[in-house]
């Protein structure tokens, strides 16, 4: 499959209809994941806040968790050793255990599965990984996800906009500050990711109002502040878009807005979801480097299982 199509696949990933069902009641959530996975539960922590909810992006577990704690953890591969510990210690707690995975390790592990589809990049999986979440706690149904899949057609539109604005990225070599407007987070950083990953380049993401207390204060004196390209996930309005307007008077920039899809939380998020990974699909395109390719990130993972 070409790597466009895979990213693209997310519109069907929508339709994926797995949830869990808690055995028991909890007092708080705790997600755990690294990588392309870890930003499924990001993603699901900036839509859900009836209880606590934390996520981990490392080996370890934090102390308040016990019988009381429902903990979700998310691994494309199953074979990741952070989350593979971070999983065994919330185990040993006496949490209840959920696990998002291919397979891997942790098809074999203590929890209720559920199992994603094979054969896609951990990232392009992201549909596939979130959406198990979004139905369990109720965040879609069947109006809300109609209205997804017709926000992501929106966008898989777009291609006339966003190219151009990928290649002007290329072509004037700049580095993507990308920030985040509620509920799009997370969403900023998951930008930032895809051109790590895709488009093999660095990027920055921060979120708003967040930047306009420290930031803004750097970026009139920026050294680089020339070689940046200020992009907005997300759809400001209201409050956010003086926001973004005034931060662009006081630090003399421009920020890319994308264009307005939807009012809706979880249809907006995966709409700017889409966007993002177009653009480092384009700028990856643009350099003519392989968006597909992680390699440095397998041999990090194969060097460091040699030391165990
Ligand atoms: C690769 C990718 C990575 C992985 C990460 C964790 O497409 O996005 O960031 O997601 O290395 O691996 P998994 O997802 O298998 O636990």
């Amino acid at each position: 499959m070409r790597f466009y199509d895979e990213l693209t696949s997310l519109k069907e990933q929508i339709g994926f209809d797995e949830r869990f069902v808690p055995l028991r009641k909890y007092d708080n959530i705790v997600l755990s994941g690294m990588g392309g996975s870890a930003i499924a539960g990001m993603l699901f922590s900036d839509l859900f806040s009836s209880v606590p909810v934390t996520v981990v992006n490392g080996y370890d577990v934090p102390d308040f968790i016990n019988e009381n704690s429902l903990f979700i953890a998310i691994s494309h591969s199953g074979n990741t050793e952070e989350t593979l510990s971070a999983l065994e210690n919330a185990t040993s707690r006496g949490a209840q255990i959920f696990i998002i995975t291919t397979g891997g390790k942790m098809a074999s592990m203590q929890g209720e599965k559920i199992i994603v589809p094979k054969g896609l990049q951990p990232r392009s999986s992201i549909g596939y990984l979130l959406m198990p979440l979004l139905r369990t706690f109720g965040l879609v149904d069947e109006d809300i996800q109609a209205n997804t899949v017709e926000a992501i057609d929106r966008v898989l539109g777009m291609t006339d906009e966003i190219r151009p604005l990928a290649e002007s990225i290329v072509e004037n070599e700049k580095i993507p500050v990308v920030y985040g407007i509620p509920p799009s987070q997370t969403v900023a950083y998951r930008w930032k990711t895809q051109f790590n990953e895709n488009s093999k380049i660095m990027a920055h993401s921060s979120t708003l109002p967040e930047m306009n207390h420290n930031e803004i204060a750097a970026l009139p004196y920026s050294f680089l502040k020339d070689r940046f390209e200020f992009l907005v996930a997300g759809i400001p309005v209201g409050k956010y878009l003086s926001r973004v307007r005034i931060s662009e008077k006081i630090a003399g920039v421009k920020f890319h807005l994308m264009p307005e899809i939807s009012g809706e939380p979880v249809p907006s998020m995966f709409a700017s979801i889409m966007y993002g990974d177009m653009l480092s699909y384009f700028v990856a395109e643009a350099r003519k480097v392989d968006p597909r390719e992680v390699s440095a990130i397998e041999s990090l993972k194969a060097e460091l299982a040699k030391t165990d």
